[in-house]
C-alpha cells in the first residue's frame, strides 16, 4: 500500500539519512526502483513529473502500475508516489487519482498566491493523510523549458510556508536540474543552514541530486537534508546502457529486437544507480 512521505522523512531527518526521490517515466523504471528498494531494504518515494505522468497516459494510470506492482512484486518497503514540481490543477488531479504525496510547485507565484494556494492544498492533504511539499526559492535548470540558474531562497519565506502545515519544504540552495556546469560555485551551505534554523524539524529537500559531489550531498544531509531527488542521472545510466546494447549489434541478433530484451539493460543500470544513491543517502536498512 502506498504511503505518505511524512514518516519516512521524520525518521530521515532524525536518524541524519535521506530518502531517494526517484523519478519513474515507465514501467521497466518504476519496476526497477521498487525492486531495489525492496532488496535493499530502503524507504522510497516515486516521483512523477506532470509531463512524465501525461507520458504514462494520465495520473490514474499510474497509481493503477503502481499499486499493482506494490501487490505483484510483493513490496513490504515504505513506497510514497509523489506529484513532481505539481501545478496547483496538478496537484489537485493526484490528489483525486490516488497518490499519497504531491508536490505544489508555487515558487513562480508572488508569496502571498503561494502561501494561499499552499494552505488550500495542506488542508485536503492532511485531510486525506497525504504529504505535501512546498518550494520556496525557485531551483535552477531546465523546469517546465524554463532555465534558470539556481536561486536562493529566503530563510524567512521559508519560515512562513513551513507554518502553514507543509510535510517537507525545497528550498533552493543553488542546486539546479540537470547537469551542473563546469562553472558551478556549489551549493550555498550559509543560505541551508540559515533555513534550518528558521525551519527546525522540517524534512527538507534537495532537488537537483544529479552530480552533486558526494561530500556536498553528506553535508546537505548533515544540515537537515532528508529527502533528495534524482531524476537526470537514472536517464543518463538508461541511455549509456541502451546506446551500447545497440552499438554491439545485440538488437540484431536472435530476439533482441524484443522490447523485453532491449530495455532490459537500462533497467538493469537503473537498480545500480538507485543503488549508489541509496547508499550515499544511507537510507539503506531503514525500511
Ligand atoms: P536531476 O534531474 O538533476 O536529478 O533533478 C531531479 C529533480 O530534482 C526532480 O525534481
Amino acid at each position: 500500500m502506498l504511503v505518505s512521505a511524512k514518516e519516512m522523512l521524520t525518521k530521515a531527518k532524525a536518524g541524519k539519512y535521506a530518502v531517494g526521490q526517484f523519478n519513474i517515466n515507465n514501467l521497466e523504471w518504476t519496476k526497477s526502483i521498487l525492486l531495489t528498494a525492496q532488496e535493499l531494504k530502503s524507504p522510497v518515494i516515486l516521483g512523477v513529473s506532470e509531463g512524465a505522468g501525461k507520458y504514462m497516459c494520465g495520473y490514474k494510470t499510474v497509481v493503477g502500475m503502481v499499486n499493482g506492482m506494490l501487490e505483484e512484486l510483493k513490496i513490504t518497503v515504505p513506497v510514497a508516489l509523489h506529484l513532481d514540481h505539481g501545478s496547483y490543477e496538478g496537484a489537485k488531479a493526484c490528489i483525486e487519482a490516488g497518490f499519497s504525496s504531491i508536490m505544489f510547485d508555487g515558487s513562480h507565484y508572488p508569496i502571498e498566491e503561494n502561501v494561499a494556494k499552499t494552505k488550500e492544498l495542506v488542508a485536503i492533504c492532511n485531510e486525506k493523510g497525504m504529504s505535501i511539499e512546498a518550494e520556496v526559492g525557485s531551483i535552477g535548470g531546465e523546469e517546465d523549458g524554463v532555465v534558470g540558474a539556481g536561486e536562493c531562497a529566503d530563510p524567512n519565506e521559508c519560515k512562513m510556508i513551513a507554518d502553514l502545515g507543509v510535510t517537507m519544504l525545497a528550498a533552493g540552495i543553488g542546486n539546479i536540474h540537470g547537469k551542473y556546469p563546469a562553472n558551478w560555485p556549489g551549493l550555498s551551505f550559509e543560505t541551508l543552514d540559515a533555513v534550518q534554523q528558521k525551519t527546525g524539524d522540517m524534512p527538507l529537500v534537495l532537488h537537483g541530486g544529479t552530480g552533486i559531489p558526494a561530500d556536498m550531498i553528506q553535508k546537505a544531509i548533515s544540515l537537515g537534508v532528508s529527502k533528495i531527488n534524482v531524476n537526470t542521472e537514472c536517464q543518463l545510466s538508461f541511455q549509456e546502457a541502451t546506446r551500447k546494447y545497440i552499438m554491439d549489434g545485440k538488437d540484431l541478433e536472435g530476439k533482441g529486437f524484443d522490447p523485453r530484451k532491449l530495455l532490459a539493460p537500462g533497467a538493469e543500470a537503473i537498480k545500480n544507480t538507485v543503488k549508489e544513491k541509496m547508499e550515499l543517502f544511507g537510507s539503506i536498512g531503514k525500511a
